[in-house]
């Protein structure tokens, strides 16, 4: 039996776990995955720069994002049909960040709607919404999960359109399955007696929450592709931040932003964040990596607005990097979405306080107590 010490560990037990077909939904990409695997590859290719006896005993991991306090600089980011990784797996996951004391941020497309993962009294937690041709809908979205105290709005533009996966295509997950592809998929299904207990047996209803009426079945992406394809709306403009601003209260944290340009235009609209971001290499493939264009949007709009940052982070090393190269906090998406596939809740915690006590590790290494003086001088340029 595997004991995970790494999220790459996680991810095993995720692979060992999952039917086939929902755990290359996790960890799969756009196309080609070029900026799927960039993302990975940048990150590793940046050398921290190692100091010694500097007295780093007090090491604080500490952290504020939009002015909420959190004990380390990592936000869980918004994760599609988490709720079919683990049975209500988006409440497991509010849970554990809860008492990780890190926001969980929950997607438009989850399993449990806003309501539940409120009930489940967890800590006050973010909401995201792609931009959506129904405005009556997305409006109501808006005044839902305000009801429910969500805090801060993550505002999702980089999927105007849905990129093709091609894992996705060759399991069957966007429709157009053959009778054998299906039956292959059922076979994936059945062999995995763990995942069927807990999920399609245990956790029902598996609707989308927040679309059910909308997309009336979570069994297979191709109903929600139907609605992306119906709903996404790549006519948006700038100009339609204005309404999203007068139907929200609160911070909007844009995410999805590769250009400097685009991150002014951000700041411009009146958003509080950016999340520099490809939205894990699932859409542009060919984007460059979110690690390598970091530095030249903090320094852009670094004192305009917060600047967010995800893609690849899968160490607490990957965590102080994105820190030095400009980010205030990382969000973090396959990495919890493989600890809850591999143990639920647990597993999520466990993810989350190894990435902890690595980045501790890494600070005490590099001599920085404080996550606030993990600058440009943590890398190392030789
Ligand atoms: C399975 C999966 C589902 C996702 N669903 C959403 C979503 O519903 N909304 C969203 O804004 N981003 C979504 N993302 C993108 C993540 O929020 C995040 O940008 C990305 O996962 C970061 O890269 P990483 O997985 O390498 O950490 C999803 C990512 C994955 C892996």
């Amino acid at each position: 039996m595997l004991v995970p010490a790494s999220v790459a560990d996680y991810r095993l037990l995720a692979q060992r776990r999952l039917p086939r077909p929902f755990f290359d939904y996790i960890d799969g990409g756009a196309y080609g995955e070029l900026t799927l695997k960039a993302n990975q590859a940048d990150l590793d290719a940046l050398k921290l720069h190692q100091r010694v006896l500097r007295g780093a005993s007090n090491i604080d991991t500490t952290t504020t994002v939009l002015g909420q306090k959190l004990a380390q600089p990592v936000i869980l980011a918004p994760v599609g049909l988490a709720g079919l990784y683990a049975r209500r797996g988006e409440v497991q996951a509010a849970r554990a960040a809860a008492a990780a004391g890190v926001p969980f941020c929950l997607s438009t497309v989850s399993i449990c709607s806003i309501e539940e993962v409120s009930a489940a009294g967890t800590a006050p937690f973010w909401f995201q919404l792609y931009v959506i041709r129904d405005r009556g809908y997305a409006k109501e979205l808006l005044v839902r999960a305000q009801a429910a105290g969500c805090t801060t709005l993550v505002f999702t533009v980089d999927l105007p359109v849905f990129a093709t996966r091609y894992r996705d295509v060759r399991n069957g997950m966007t429709g157009g399955a053959s009778a054998l592809g299906r039956l292959a998929k059922l076979w994936e299904i059945v062999r995995h007696a763990g995942w069927l207990l807990d999920v399609p047996l245990g956790g029902k209803p598996l609707t989308f929450g927040n679309l059910a009426q909308a997309v009336p079945s979570a069994r297979s992406l191709e109903a929600m592709k139907v609605w992306v394809d119906a709903q996404f709306d790549p006519g948006v403009t700038w100009h339609d931040l204005g309404w999203v601003r007068e139907h929200w209260n609160g911070p909007i944290v844009i995410k999805g932003v590769l250009d400097a340009d685009d991150a002014r235009a951000a700041a411009d609209v009146g958003a509080s964040a950016v999340v520099v971001s490809n939205h894990g290499g699932r859409q542009l493939d060919g984007a460059p990596s979110a690690i390598s264009v970091l530095p030249r949007i903090a320094e852009a709009v670094g004192d305009r607005l917060e600047i967010l940052m995800d893609g690849g982070v899968r160490s607490g090393q990957d965590v102080a990097k994105a820190l030095a190269q400009g980010a205030r906090a990382v969000m973090l998406g396959r990495a919890w979405a493989y600890g809850l596939a591999a143990r639920g809740e647990a597993g999520v915690a466990e993810v989350l306080a190894l990435l902890k006590r690595e980045l501790e590790v890494t600070m005490t290494l590099l001599g920085i107590e404080r996550v606030g003086e993990l600058g440009g001088d943590a890398i190392d340029r030789w």
